[in-house]
């Protein structure tokens, strides 16, 4: 199955985050979810390019951001700058999605789209051919540490199908509420990259839970 983990850094502890990415990175998780937050499109506030900027000296991992932004038009830019290597942004907050598919991989960056709950996988029929990445958002975005929406499964078989049929290449990522006890039926499903936050970073060993969730999907 070999899924991928991306540990979310929405949970961990800033004040000690370079030992926390060094453990995450060490016990094998492959990428880093960066979740940028502006309080418009999603009642909560988190990071900037500043910020990812300094995270960025401290590993090698994959750098993916995830922008929750109105207009991620306007900062996409910013983001390559400080060195994400994928950025998402979401359907819901652009009116332009294609020309922006385009223009993050003019950057050089890989790029996804994120959909929320209630967005259905067809509207994903005339720009799957243009993303790297589409991002299932099994919880509505904004928190750490809520319920998995059972009806994401459902999405992610979907979006198996879709891929398949149009665009091999593209991955497929999943994000909120995944953990131990449903990791493995979330890979199953069709997701190849998971993101965790509250389930690494919420345990007193998150180098451990990485550790175990691997074990889970090998
Ligand atoms: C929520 C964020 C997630 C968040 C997931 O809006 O997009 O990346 O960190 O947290 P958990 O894994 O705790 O649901
Ligand atoms: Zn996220």
């Amino acid at each position: 199955m070999n899924a991928t983990i991306a540990p979310s850094l929405l949970s961990a502890d800033f004040a000690r985050i370079a030992e926390q990415i060094a453990a995450v990175e060490a016990a094998g998780a492959q990428w880093l979810h960066l979740d940028v937050m502006d309080g418009r499109f999603v009642p909560n506030i988190t990071w900037g390019p500043k910020i990812i900027g300094d995270l960025r000296k401290l590993t090698a991992l994959t750098f993916d951001a995830h922008l929750m932004i109105v207009e991620p038009e306007r900062y996409v830019d910013d983001f390559r700058a400080v060195g994400c290597d994928r950025i998402t942004f979401h359907l819901e907050a652009t009116n332009h999605a294609q020309r922006l598919l385009a223009h993050v991989r003019a950057i050089g960056a890989k790029v996804g789209v994120a959909l929320c709950p209630q967005t259905p996988i067809a509207m994903l029929a005339d720009i799957i051919d243009d993303c790297d990445l589409v991002l299932v958002m099994s919880v509505n975005p904004g928190f750490g540490g809520q319920s998995f929406i059972p009806r994401s499964f459902e999405k992610l078989r979907e979006l198996r199908a879709l891929v398949a049929a149009r665009n091999p290449a593209c991955t497929i990522e999943v994000d909120g509420g995944v953990h131990e006890g449903n990791a493995r039926a979330v890979a199953e499903a069709g997701a190849q990259v998971l993101v965790m936050g509250s389930a690494i970073f919420g345990d007193h060993d998150p180098a451990a839970a990485v550790r175990r969730t691997r074990a889970l999907l090998a």
